[in-house]
């Protein structure tokens, strides 16, 4: 059996980027390179400055430094890539579909079926591709369509190209995906191809213990990935759902959550409350779901899921209501100060959070917000809120981005804390309240702010779960 030198990854996004960066760190042997059609993103991965990643997430930088230009190569050049490789990993977007059939629940699969064909059309000798994006189940049945039929018709430029397609799904979370690739909970390979799998598992094998590598058939990998994510929002669900039932009974989240987390069948983990989450992939991913279900006929399965979406959708125009309520009924022409605006700390991705629709529920009502995040760029929220959105009254733009927390509550009525960033656990509220207007109040819809250190202050105090 061949062993595997050269691995091509098409798609350098927030997977492909760090996947490949830890897979070259722990396998030197293997020559990688990441490709990309956005030559933007390609160049901010070449750039010498290493702030200027297109992605941050901790730990990425160091091994970038290490690894980049030794056996780890960012370039366009995709068809050249390609035709180098034994193994070919696919980590391109697969977004909720926004036309056709399936609008607005099917994944769109174009990026995934332009890879198939250039794969096709490229690839020289027996090649294993490795489906690393999140696929609707029976997606590979479509790959593998694609790859055979081009064969068929002989219009590959090798006729000796040979495919074997498994399945591959990544289950990093952004934040903590350095930490998660190097110690995974498993690795899933499904397929039905043995020589492929055992090359795969070779290569996990360099760092990953034997046991924690989990072989299925290619369907059940497809699927689980699905419902992996799917479970996890639930879960944030379950207790979105239940922050509200705290609000109103004099119960407090954080204490049922540890209630019920200790319960080993239960488990500790992903019971925080919030405003909801956030990120490219929950949603778009229940919402495949709901569609492979309903496409089964199972009408009361993809009910169940859509309910999950419900309740998120719910939580955050919750929240936002309950602020306007809070500040006498009304927020026009008023200062919001929000804390965080990435779907959670530790990344510079906005995509979903739950920050952008509570802000433009704000901006409806006429307000100004003074928006901090210390990673989130600009020009990212100009492309979220739109740059020249207009005060009615003042004629002035009614949102603006600023680079101090001091510069951001300066004169404001109210913080609204959206993302669990860690500075924001240890301010001092002596200096923060005397910039604000009064009655001043701090929103905290992730329960991170020092409650002690606030009540020692006249700040008025709302918490996500927990009544007053
Ligand atoms: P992304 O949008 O950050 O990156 C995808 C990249 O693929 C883009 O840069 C795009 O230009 C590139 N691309 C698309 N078609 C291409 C082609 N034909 N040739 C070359 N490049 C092409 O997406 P992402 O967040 O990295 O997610 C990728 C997949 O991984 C999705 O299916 C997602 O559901 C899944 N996933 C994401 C995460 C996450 O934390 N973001 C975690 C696990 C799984
Ligand atoms: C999630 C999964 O955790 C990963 O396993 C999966 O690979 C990935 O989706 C994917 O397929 O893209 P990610 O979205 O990066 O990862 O981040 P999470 O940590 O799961 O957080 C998602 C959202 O839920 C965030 O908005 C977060 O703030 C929120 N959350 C999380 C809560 O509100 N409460 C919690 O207890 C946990």
């Amino acid at each position: 059996m061949k062993k595997i030198k050269n691995v091509c990854c098409i798609g350098a996004g927030y997977v492909g980027g760090p996947t490949m960066a830890v897979l070259a760190d722990k396998c030197p042997h293997l020559e990688i390179h990441v490709v990309d059609i956005n030559k933007t993103r390609i160049k901010a991965w070449n750039d010498n400055d290493l702030s200027k990643l297109p992605i941050f997430e901790p730990g990425l930088e160091k091994i970038i430094k290490k690894r980049r230009n030794h056996n780890l190569f960012f370039s366009s050049e995709v068809k050249k890539n390609i035709r180098k490789a034994e193994m070919i990993f696919i980590s391109v977007n697969t977004p909720t579909k926004t036309k056709g059939i399936g609008a607005g629940f099917a994944s769109d699969l174009r990026w995934i079926e332009s890879c198939a064909r250039q794969i096709a059309e490229y690839a020289e000798g027996y090649t294993i591709i490795v489906e690393k994006s999140t696929l609707p189940v029976r997606t590979a049945e479509k790959i593998k369509s694609i790859l055979n039929s081009s064969l068929k018709a002989n219009n590959s430029q090798n006729i000796n190209a040979q495919f074997s397609v498994l399945s591959n799904p990544e289950f990093l979370a952004e934040g903590t995906a350095i930490n998660d690739l190097i110690n995974p909970d498993r690795i899933l390979i499904g397929g039905d191809d043995d020589d492929a799998i055992k090359l795969l598992e070779d290569i996990y094998s360099n760092w990953i213990e034997k046991d924690k590598i989990l072989k299925t058939n290619i369907w059940s990998s497809e699927l689980s990935k699905l419902i992996a994510n799917a479970f996890l929002a639930q879960r944030i669900s379950s207790i979105n759902s239940v922050s509200a039932l705290c609000e109103k009974t004099g119960a407090n989240v954080l204490e049922v959550s540890k209630a019920i987390g200790m319960d080993k069948r239960i488990g500790e983990k992903f019971l925080n409350a919030g405003p909801g989450f956030g990120g490219s992939c929950f949603k778009k991913d229940i919402l495949n779901l709901i569609y492979i279900s309903e496409f089964y006929g199972l009408k009361e399965v993809a009910d169940y899921w859509k309910s999950v979406l419900d309740i998120n959708y719910w939580q955050q125009n919750r929240i936002s209501s309950l602020i306007i309520e809070k500040l006498f009924g009304t927020i026009a022409g008023k200062k919001i100060s929000i804390f965080g605006f990435a779907f959670k700390s530790n990344t510079n991705d906005t995509r979903e959070s739950p920050a952008i629709n509570i802000c433009k529920n704000f901006l409806n009502e006429g307000c100004e917000l003074l928006i901090y995040d210390p990673k989130v760029t600009e020009q990212e929220i100009v492309s979220i809120l739109g740059s020249n959105n207009l005060n009615l009254d003042t004629n002035k733009r009614n949102w603006h981005k600023l680079d101090t927390i001091i510069e951001a509550v300066t004169n404001a009525d109210a913080i609204v804390v959206l993302t669990e960033w860690e500075e924001f656990k240890n301010i001092n509220w002596d200096i923060i309240y005397s910039l604000m207007r009064k009655p001043a109040w701090i929103f905290d819809t992730r329960n991170i702010c020092n409650k002690e250190e606030i009540e020692k202050t006249d700040i008025n105090l709302w918490q996500v779960g927990i009544s007053k």
